[in-house]
């Protein structure tokens, strides 16, 4: 069992993960932050402390980009939200998602030795394999971003076999990059630490520290991949991030075009 109080206590953490809220099984650790940031709107007594983060042993109903499931077993990996207030403009949400993506690679990198590749917009891997994704919800109104929830998935423990059972072919887990299980307490730490330290940017407006560490682990810009964007393959080269996080390919006619939704295979 972990010890959230101890991690939570941590003299390093500012604002994310100050105080943790923990569930054995919820549908989604997303979609309830999610409720209970709005139920505490306006609220003077229990209202919802920014950089709240709600961690769940399982969730039955884990969420992915565009509406996929997110398999999160009990006890295999950290399936965890954090409640953010960020004072950017709607269309600069991706930031959050990216901020959440170099939190996890830097953790990850400096605990194992790894060398992490961050793949737009949100997945991060070691050797082409997959072992976190990242979903932010936000809720906008009045051109404003009226809360964030930053939701963060990590393969920790499932063996060759479990995922090879049930997840995708490009996932994978720490344990079966390392050879070793690792210790889900030790990996929360260090990712809360991230997010804490790279939230500090997005709130005092440093937001190119964060692009320039993503660019960083986006090792893939430069090479030839495919996005497949509406169910319809384009082949080219990424080139760059656009100003709302959308990916600028230069396609084989040597048209440039940015998407802001697909998959994409390196
Ligand atoms: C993806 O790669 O498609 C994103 C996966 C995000 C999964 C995390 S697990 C914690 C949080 N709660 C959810 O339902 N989803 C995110």
């Amino acid at each position: 069992m972990i010890d959230y109080q101890q991690i939570a206590s941590h003299p390093d953490l500012k604002l994310i993960g100050k105080n943790i809220i923990f569930r054995q099984s919820v549908t989604s650790t997303n979609r309830v932050l999610y409720k209970m940031a709005e139920n505490s709107f306006g609220k003077e007594e229990g209202f919802l402390a920014e950089g709240t983060i709600l961690i769940a042993e399982e969730q039955t109903a884990g969420r992915g980009r565009l509406d996929r499931i997110w398999i999160s077993p009990r006890g295999k990996g950290l399936w965890f939200s954090a409640y953010l207030l960020p004072d950017i403009p709607p269309e600069k949400s991706f930031l959050i998602t990216f901020l959440g993506a170099v939190a996890v690679a830097e953790a990850v990198n400096h605990l194992f030795e790894l060398k992490s590749m961050i793949k737009w917009p949100n997945d991060v891997l070691v050797k082409g394999r997959k072992y976190c994704g990242i979903l932010t919800d936000t809720r906008v109104s009045e051109e404003k971003i009226q809360l964030a929830i930053l939701g963060i998935g990590m393969n920790l423990n499932q063996t060759v076999r479990e995922i090879t059972e049930s997840y995708g072919p490009i996932a994978t887990s720490l344990r079966i990059i390392l050879h070793r299980t690792v210790d889900p307490a030790q990996v929360l730490t260090a990712v809360l630490l991230q997010l804490d330290k790279y939230y500090a940017y997005l709130k005092e407006g440093q937001w190119e520290k964060i692009i320039e560490k993503w660019k960083e682990y986006a090792t893939f810009l430069g090479s030839k991949i495919t996005i497949v964007a509406d169910d319809e393959p384009f082949d080219g080269i990424a080139r760059d991030i656009d100003d709302k996080g959308g990916i600028i390919i230069e396609l084989e006619d040597g048209e440039e075009r940015v998407f802001y939704s697909g998959d994409l295979f390196l």
